[in-house]
């Protein structure tokens, strides 16, 4: 079934609606937690639910090959092992052979790896990561398989990527045929090129997906190609199905994107940088372990409406940074998912308001990318 996705204001190309799933509503634009090994690493599922978030992101990847997808099957699936009732994206796989395994070959049939905890190998084709994601772990929203280059890439290197995408994608759609309660993503890719995204886009429609996602982008082109990207690649993708832009990213990527059609959003970022000390505000991101903090009695953000962000000073957090306190990765990971949380609250808010022209020149006023 292709999920009822209702946009229900726009401003030039941003939208703010709602993807009605089996398992609930998603807000959009919507940022998804990632949970790559079934859990949103430091939280308790019920800790990221109070935060506001609608769907998480688990990773084909990793669950393969721990716990494995037969087991989880067994287990009643990815939802109740977790205990997330609540929708869940899973990424295919493909994506994460590349940044994390060892050895890999990528021919026509599959991509064929070796584990990055015990070295086994593993084959992973389309189909298998269809039945993967949609059968075993029961994803909502399942992706599919494809391949992304890094950046900077040649154009035969980026159209070679682009059109085993695209096969890819006409083997997964046959893979998922039609399903009552999931839906099925295509991934734009094409690198930077404007004429390998038209064509990828062309080839992915015609294919026909409930949801499109624009690949390859976040790779080191850094923030400033990314946008010039962003200037032409969503606007391909059909205006009535939602578009998810994979990996990204800071909260001023964020706001970029939306700018220019994105509804959907992941991103490791919040969790990771809790996990080191950092915390994301309205005024950029800011490092805990600084000695300004030592004494500073105010909270990260009284106005974010997450215990970790309005309960604690920063000095005790600024403290259990410093000794390396577990508590300190918990409240930091916890604030940062609510913060990116508050931020696509605050720009369906400003959508809906015909504000967001104005939602963005605030945002960069305030912003400093370099936090301290
Ligand atoms: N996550 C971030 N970028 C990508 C991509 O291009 N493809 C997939 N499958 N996952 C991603």
């Amino acid at each position: 079934m292709t999920f009822p996705f209702d946009i229900t204001a726009t401003e030039g190309r941003a939208r703010t609606g709602v993807l009605k799933t089996a398992r609930g509503d998603i807000r959009t634009p919507a940022f998804m937690p990632v949970g790559t090994a079934a859990t949103v690493k430091a939280m308790t599922v019920d800790q990221v639910a109070e935060t506001g978030a609608d769907i998480l992101l688990g990773n084909t990847y990793h669950l393969m090959l721990r716990p494995g997808p037969e087991r989880m099957q067994r287990l009643g699936g990815l939802h109740e092992f977790m205990r997330w009732d609540k929708p869940i994206l899973t990424d295919s796989g493909g994506f994460q052979v590349m940044s994390l395994s060892g050895i890999s070959k990528m021919s026509e049939e599959a991509v064929t790896f070796s584990s990055h905890i015990d070295g086994s190998k593993h084959v992973l084709s389309p189909e298998r990561s269809i039945e993967i994601q949609a059968d075993r772990l029961g994803s909502d929203i399942v992706m599919q398989l494809d391949e992304c280059v890094s950046w900077p890439a040649e154009e035969a290197r980026a159209r070679s990527a682009m059109e085993l995408s695209a096969r890819w994608g006409a083997r997964s759609k046959a893979a998922f045929g039609t399903r009552d309660t999931q839906a099925l993503f295509g991934i734009q890719q094409g690198s930077t090129f404007e004429h390998l995204r038209r064509e990828s886009a062309e080839r992915l429609i015609d294919i026909g997906f409930d949801g499109y996602a624009i690949g390859g982008l976040a790779v080191g082109e850094g923030h400033h190609a990314m946008c010039e990207v962003l200037d032409f690649a969503p606007a391909m993708l059909p205006a009535d199905r939602p578009r998810y832009l994979m990996g990204v990213g800071k909260p001023i990527d964020l706001v970029e994107a939306v700018w220019r059609g994105v509804d959907m959003f992941d991103c490791v970022l919040p969790t990771r940088a809790g996990r080191h000390g950092q915390a994301w505000t309205w005024d950029g991101p800011i490092n805990l372990k600084n000695a300004r903090f030592a004494e500073d009695r105010d909270p990260l953000d009284p106005d974010v409406p997450c215990p970790a962000s309005r309960d604690y000073s920063r000095a005790y957090l600024h403290h259990l940074v410093r000794a390396d306190e577990i508590l300190g990765k918990v409240l930091l990971s916890w604030h940062n998912i609510a913060f990116f949380q508050a931020l696509t609250a605050a720009m369906r808010a400003a959508v809906a308001e015909g504000r967001f022209e104005a939602f963005r020149r605030d945002f960069h006023a305030r912003h400093r990318s370099n936090g301290s």
